[in-house]
C-alpha cells in the first residue's frame, strides 16, 4: 500500500507531539499495520463507494489514516474514530489532520459500549480489549443490520481480556450473521477478522 508524503508528514507530527511517542509508534508494528491492510483489502468487496464508518476501539488513527488512503476499492465519505483512552484523541486527529480539516474524520474519547453508531460499516479491530458481555452490550448499540468488521486474536497478554483460541471460537464470540471469516497467520500470533450484519435489534 502506498503512503504519500502528505500524510506521512501527519503521522510523523502525530508521534513527535504525543506524550508518549515510543506507544504512539506501536501501532507500526509490522503485525499491526498487515492486519489493518488484510482488513482494508478484505473489507473492499463488501461495501459501495462512499460510505461512513465507525472505527470503534480505534486507538491513535493509523487505520482510519490508512482506510482514507488505500488506492483500492471505495473512497470513504465520513470516518470517527472512537476510543475510551482520551490521550488516543489528540492523536488521531493529528494522524487524519488532511481530512480532519475537510470534514471527513473525527476523533472522540467515549467507552465503545456507551455509544450509540448510524455509521454504514463499523469496525472493531480491539474485540481482544473487551470482555464477553461487554461485547454483547456494544452489539446492542448497533444499527440493525449494520456491516460489523470485527478483529481479534489469540495472543495472550495482561491487556487482552478475551482472546479467541480459533476462528470457530471467534466467530461464535461475535454471533452476527457471518458473511466472510478468515485469519491471518503473524509472527507471533494469528489474527481472527469476521465481517456480517448485526443480527440485534436496537
Ligand atoms: C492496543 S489498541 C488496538 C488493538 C487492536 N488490535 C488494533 O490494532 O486496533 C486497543 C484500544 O482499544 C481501546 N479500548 C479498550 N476498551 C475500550 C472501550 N470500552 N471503548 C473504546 N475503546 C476501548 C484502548 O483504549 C486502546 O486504544
Amino acid at each position: 500500500m502506498l503512503i504519500d508524503t502528505d500524510h506521512l508528514h501527519f503521522w510523523i507530527q502525530a508521534i513527535r507531539q504525543s506524550p508518549d511517542p515510543m506507544r504512539t509508534m506501536d501501532a507500526f508494528w509490522q503485525g499491526q499495520l498487515s492486519s489493518k491492510e488484510w482488513l482494508i483489502s478484505s473489507l473492499n468487496c463488501w461495501i459501495d463507494d462512499f460510505v461512513t464508518v465507525d472505527i470503534h476501539g480505534g486507538w491513535v488513527g493509523v487505520l482510519a489514516s490508512l482506510l482514507f488512503q488505500s488506492e483500492t476499492g471505495p473512497s470513504y465519505k465520513h470516518i470517527r474514530s472512537v476510543d475510551i483512552d482520551p490521550t488516543c484523541e489528540p492523536i488521531a486527529t493529528m494522524m487524519n489532520k488532511k481530512e480532519e480539516i475537510s470534514g471527513r474524520f473525527r476523533a472522540v474519547t467515549a467507552d465503545m459500549c456507551n455509544i450509540r453508531s448510524d455509521a454504514n460499516v463499523i469496525i472493531n479491530t480491539s474485540c481482544e480489549h473487551i470482555t464477553q458481555n461487554q461485547f454483547d452490550l456494544w452489539k446492542t448499540g448497533m444499527p440493525y443490520n449494520s456491516l460489523l468488521v470485527l478483529q481479534s486474536n489469540n495472543y495472550d497478554i495482561p491487556e487482552h481480556v478475551r482472546t479467541a483460541s480459533s476462528l470457530e471460537e471467534f466467530k461464535n464470540q461475535c454471533n452476527i450473521n457471518v458473511s466472510w471469516a478468515g485469519e491471518l497467520k503473524l509472527p507471533l500470533y494469528t489474527r481472527y477478522m469476521v465481517i456480517g450484519k448485526n443480527n440485534e435489534s436496537k
